[in-house]
């Protein structure tokens, strides 16, 4: 077990976790694991970066070209399943999954839906909130 102290101070836990004071509003998963990797997850995670970052909405530190207020966390996963239907890409919290997705429909997911709230229909397999886990 860890004997690292328990912080209960949020002031203090916003300094050491910036994240946690900025105005997220939706993080976007790339999906690294082997599958997803071989029909080009790194190229879409790239596209994501480039384009997150070209519109400033992505958070992080701006000494990496990134907005210390951005609205969107861009992290890989591991594998969630759409293993022979990849790459895929998640949005939360709207529950969207995107299967399928190659590094020249970046820019319409970031566009439609993360700056507009429109999902890509075409890429969209499951749609968590709209199903409200019915399928
Ligand atoms: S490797 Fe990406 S979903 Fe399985």
């Amino acid at each position: 077990m860890s004997d690292r102290k328990h912080i209960e101070d949020r002031e203090q836990l916003k300094k050491l976790a910036p994240v946690a004071a900025a105005p997220i509003k939706r993080h976007v998963f790339v999906c690294s694991g082997k599958s997803c990797a071989a029909v080009g997850s790194g190229e879409v995670k790239a596209a994501f970066e480039k384009e997150l970052e070209r519109r400033n909405l992505r958070f992080g530190k701006e000494s990496k070209g990134r907005n210390p207020r951005g609205e969107i966390v861009l992290t890989d996963c591991s594998s969630v399943g759409f293993c022979s239907i990849g790459a895929a890409v998640l949005v939360y919290p709207d529950g969207v999954w995107y299967a399928q997705v190659r590094a020249e429909d970046v820019p319409e997911i970031v566009e439609k839906h993360l700056e507009n709230g429109e999902i890509v229909k075409r890429l969209a397999l499951i749609e968590m909130d709209k199903n409200n886990g019915d399928r």
